[in-house]
């Protein structure tokens, strides 16, 4: 008998996921009969070039987009094979996304782009919500933001009020998508300390794809992808410990400069 993620400590896995791109000649395969969990009130960061794999490992496990083959799990609920809006409801339940392009709505200011979750939801956030919203926006530094429109707000801001709007409803799963690939070093700290108190005083998994070290030493445990497969899995590292591994590896090689 197969476990169950709940049995393995797993808040999302993926079973042997291959997903291609184009057809014939032209044929791209983004990822390479993957298998792998994320670790319940784990803080996971993933690394590797550039074009190997990442987002679309984390696109899939968060129900954003089907795999070529395979299969692929939020908690017990295997979402392969979900209808489109049973997908929607479980991603708006217990998933948060930061993206790479942050996807925030243009014509929303910030706050009602971080309030977004719960619009969606039908719903209004609770007392308890709404401080823990109004601590983010704080910890973000975006008090003085909330009014601004996306365009009207730095590449660094914007990446902030995605995060905002990630963590916002406290969801089971984080998936974040170089959560701090245009931030400060100093903002850059506050997320990763944001997200690692959600994973280590609130319970929640998180996944963050990384270029930097620095980032990649907050977390509990670092997968490393190249070419489509998880090349290395390994327990908390240091900053020093990633470099040299990802020199000795030339895994950082196409990577380090996006
Ligand atoms: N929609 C698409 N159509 C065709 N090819 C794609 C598409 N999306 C991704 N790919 C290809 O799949 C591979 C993996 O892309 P992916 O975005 O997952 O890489 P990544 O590891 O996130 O890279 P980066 O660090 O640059 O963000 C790349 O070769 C990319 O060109
Ligand atoms: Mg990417």
């Amino acid at each position: 008998m197969q476990l169950t993620s709940t049995e393995l400590g797993l808040a999302a896995r993926v079973h042997q996921l291959t997903k291609t791109y184009g057809a014939g000649a032209g044929e791209v395969r983004a990822l390479d009969e993957v298998t792998v969990g994320i670790r319940r009130g784990e803080f996971t960061a993933i690394m590797g070039p550039s074009g190997s794999g990442k987002s679309t490992l984390m696109h899939i496990m968060a129900g954003l987009d089907a795999p070529t083959r395979g299969r692929a799990w939020i908690g017990d609920t295997e979402i392969t094979g979900l209808s489109d809006l049973e997908l929607t409801v479980l991603r708006r339940r217990r998933v948060g996304f930061v993206f790479q392009s942050f996807n925030l709505v243009p014509t929303l200011d910030a706050a009602s782009n971080i309030l977004l979750p719960f619009d969606l939801d039908g719903r209004r956030p609770s007392a308890l919500e709404k401080a823990r919203i109004d601590r983010l926006v704080e910890t973000l530094g975006l008090t003085e933001r909330l009014h601004h429109r996306p365009h009207e707000l730095s590449g660094g801001q914007q990446q902030r009020v995605a995060i905002a709007r990630a963590l916002a409803t406290a969801p089971d799963l984080v998936f974040a998508d170089e959560p701090t690939g245009n931030l400060d070093s100093r903002s850059g700290r506050e997320v990763l300390a944001l997200l690692q108190a959600a994973s280590r005083d609130h319970g929640q998994s998180i996944a963050m794809v990384t270029h930097d070290p620095v980032a990649a030493s907050h977390a509990d445990r670092v997968l490393f992808l190249g070419d489509g497969r998880v090349v290395a899995d390994k327990p908390r590292q240091t900053a020093e410990e990633l470099s040299a591994f990802m020199l000795a590896t030339e895994l950082g090689a196409a990577g380090v400069s996006a």
